[in-house]
């Protein structure tokens, strides 16, 4: 069995206070995950004021940690350092490997920085994140040769799949070429954040053409007070075997975070299916 605690979207400077620390606290009370994932948008606007508080969070926190980088965490204004120098910060005070990657026995955690100053996209400028061949090939290097009860993880910031019931908007750019590649690595999960909304399903809801089911999972924003309707949360996530998955949401109530709804989804004949879904109790 393993233990993922992901969290995402933390946006420092503009943080709610107490959350921070309710979340701090809430990691520090529970057992320590396999490994903590950060999916990206550390900062508001990527100033350093804002980077050194949240590495400064980041190092309260428990270790192994697998991040990548979010759209705001390349400067928006500041264009020379947009465009030539995107992610110094990240690198200088979050972490410096932009290919990072998390192994055990029983399981593989790979991230993508889908984070870029520019984006072309025929409908305009995207915001929205890319992933490039090189990077599939990067996925694929790291995971196809392992054995099949490994269970194989990918992080990126943009997600796969829209929230139920919502229009596309935020997904990544190249999704459906990247989900070909899934298939071919055997990836069993993907993590994202981005649009602020906690939300899981097989991919295969929105790419109807994917060869493989790979269950999508969302966080919605730690501590930022730019919440899209939802309160400040983050997802525990239990790996049990390769076919068992259960993602507790873990939700700010006002004085602390605590369950406020967990998904089970189990494989059967390759396909991830919500096998119960409801409040728990934390
Ligand atoms: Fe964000
Ligand atoms: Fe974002």
């Amino acid at each position: 069995m393993r233990t993922i605690a992901h969290i995402s979207d933390l946006h420092f400077g503009r943080i709610d206070p107490a959350v921070v620390e309710g979340l701090a606290r809430d990691l520090a009370e529970r057992p320590a995950p396999s490994v903590l994932v950060c999916s990206g948008d550390f900062t508001q606007r990527a100033r350093e004021g804002q980077y050194r508080d949240a590495a400064t969070f980041m190092n309260r926190l428990s270790t192994p940690q697998l991040v990548v980088p979010g759209n705001h965490d390349i400067p928006l204004y500041n264009l020379v350092r947009r465009f030539l120098f995107p992610l110094t910060r990240y690198t200088r005070h979050i972490t410096r490997d932009l290919r990072p990657s998390y192994q055990d026995q029983e399981l593989l955690v790979v991230g993508i920085n889908t984070a870029r100053p520019f984006t072309w996209h025929w409908r305009g400028f995207w915001k929205d994140g890319k992933i490039s061949e090189e990077q599939l090939l990067d996925v694929e290097l790291r995971a196809a040769n392992l054995p099949r009860d490994v269970f194989k993880v990918v992080v990126t910031h943009h997600p796969f799949i829209p929230p139920p019931g919502e229009r596309p908007h935020g997904i990544v750019h190249g999704a459906a070429r990247a989900l070909d590649e899934m298939e071919r690595s055997n990836i069993d999960m993907l993590l994202a954040g981005h649009l602020h909304m906690g939300y899981s399903g097989d991919v295969r809801t929105h790419f109807e053409a994917a060869k493989r089911s790979v269950l999508s999972v969302q966080a919605g924003t730690a501590t930022s007070t730019r919440r899209r309707g939802e309160p400040n949360a983050y997802n525990w996530i239990t790996i049990d075997g390769c076919d068992d998955v259960t993602i507790e949401v873990r939700a700010w109530d006002g004085a602390r975070f605590k369950t406020s709804v967990a998904k089970h989804f189990a494989r059967r004949n390759g396909v991830w299916d919500v096998s119960s879904d409801g409040a728990r109790p934390s």
